[in-house]
């Protein structure tokens, strides 16, 4: 079983971005290949970055649990909302927090818009930020415009075409996840 945790990236009230991590971590659950978990920063509440975990003695509360969570991890999902053609700060502040955690491991991005956009400048922007922190954008991402109409509160869809492009989304992330986690065991055999 590969370890997904998924990273919810909005605390805002009323979040429609909740409903697209429960819908992709049903996803992922159906696979059966992949034992995923949610990651909300609203339940984490990570402090305003004063300095990066590994540099502190006094980890704020919570934090270490993430960061064991993130090195367990063999790949990761974010999903975000996009905010001014970017993704939120909240998800930022948690991300810079890290590092060692993600070293080499495929990231699946999923972007919530209320537009017809989809979030496609979020996507690039979380994309240039993966590079950064020693990870990798898988090619596949799952933007989901006008999310009110694709997704009930519970994140049962409500749009076919969305389950067939989360599928491929999934698809895509397993390939990746598997491939790294085969040669991390072959390097480790050595
Ligand atoms: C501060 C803020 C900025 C936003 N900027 C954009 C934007 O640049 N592009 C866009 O498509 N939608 C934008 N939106 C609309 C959001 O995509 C929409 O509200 C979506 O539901 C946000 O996800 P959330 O509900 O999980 O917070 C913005 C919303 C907020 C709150």
């Amino acid at each position: 079983m590969l370890y997904i945790p998924v990273i919810l990236g909005s605390v805002r009230r009323g979040r429609l971005s909740a409903r697209a991590a429960y819908f992709i971590i049903e996803r992922m659950r159906q696979t059966r290949r992949i034992q995923p978990e949610l990651l909300d920063l609203l339940e984490y509440e990570f402090p305003m970055l004063e300095e990066r975990l590994r540099f502190r003695d006094d980890p704020p509360p919570l934090v270490g649990e993430f960061s064991e969570k993130l090195s367990r991890a063999d790949s990761l999902v974010i999903v975000t909302p996009e905010y001014n053609n970017s993704f939120p700060g909240v998800l930022k502040n948690c991300l810079d927090y890290f590092k060692p955690e993600y070293r080499r491991k495929p990231i699946g991005i999923v972007t919530v818009s209320s537009a017809d956009f989809g979030g496609v400048n979020c996507l690039a922007q979380l994309r240039l930020v993966t590079l950064a922190m020693g990870a990798f954008p898988i090619p596949a991402s799952l933007p989901i415009p006008k999310a009110a109409e694709r997704l009930r509160e519970d994140g049962a869809p409500l749009d076919p075409l969305l389950e067939q492009r989360a599928q491929s989304f999934l698809d895509e992330l397993i390939w990746f996840t598997e491939a790294i986690v085969a040669k991390k065991a072959l390097d480790l055999s050595r």
